[in-house]
């Protein structure tokens, strides 16, 4: 199926929760908030754009929803795998994965694991080894954030790519990471920043995103 009909897929598949995604949807308490296709469309652009996202290793969305990055990443030709620890909305996306498979939308190896990102257990789970993640989609939750990155920092390669999404003004410095872009204004409250982990020379930071991004190529 050509690259257009397999996007309009991906966008059917999802149009119904796009619709209540103004919205939330509730669980136990916790309000879910998914991102918005057409946004995840541009910001998947302009990162690869700009060279931030190396198509080799595996592409995770960090608390993967309902879904929706982790089709779209793998119907964009990535190796797409996603962990959420939400048992209900890890046993819809798994479904929704299975519907777009047989579609053809997506492709074979796209999975997701229930689990907490920050666990090394998920992905042994899974058949994965952290380190083979080279792009890591975060929808912003300031709660396991910090974990995420702590994991990154620790375990992945140099010029591994963060990219965050979230509402404006929410996005941190860290120690260890260089943002390489962003915030870029996506939609009315939505903006999306990118990270990439550092090199540490001598037990020092590069100094400044273009010098890491020079030396990580
Ligand atoms: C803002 S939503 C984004 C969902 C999806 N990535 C998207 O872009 O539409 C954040 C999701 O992360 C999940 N989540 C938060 N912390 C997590 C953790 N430590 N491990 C796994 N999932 C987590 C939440 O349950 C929620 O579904």
């Amino acid at each position: 199926m050509i690259l257009e009909k397999r996007l309009t897929a991906v966008l059917d598949a999802y149009r119904e929760q796009d619709v209540l995604a103004k919205g939330t949807k509730i669980n136990d308490g916790r309000i879910f908030v998914p991102t918005s296709l057409q946004e995840a469309m541009t910001l998947l652009t302009i990162g690869a754009k700009s060279g931030f996202y190396p198509n080799r290793g595996y592409f995770l969305d960090a608390g993967s929803g309902d879904g929706r990055m982790v089709a779209l990443l793998s119907c964009l030709g990535y190796k797409a795998i996603g962990v959420e620890f939400d048992l209900e909305l890890a046993v819809y996306s798994q479904g929704k994965l299975e519907q777009l498979k047989r579609q053809g939308a997506i492709t074979a190896d796209a999975k997701i694991a229930k689990g907490d990102f920050t666990d090394a257990g998920t992905y042994q789970k899974m058949g994965v080894d952290f380190q083979d993640i080279r792009n890591i989609f975060h929808g912003i939750n300031l709660v396991s954030l910090r974990g995420l990155v702590e994991k990154i920092k620790n375990e992945s390669p140099s010029g591994t790519t963060l990219t965050l999404y979230g509402p404006f003004g929410m996005f941190p410095e860290f120690e260890g990471l260089a943002k390489v872009s962003g915030p870029h204004r996506l939609g009315y409250v939505a903006d999306v920043a990118y990270y990439q982990k550092c090199r540490v020379m001598n037990g020092r930071r590069l100094e400044t995103a273009a010098q890491q991004v020079t030396a990580v190529r």
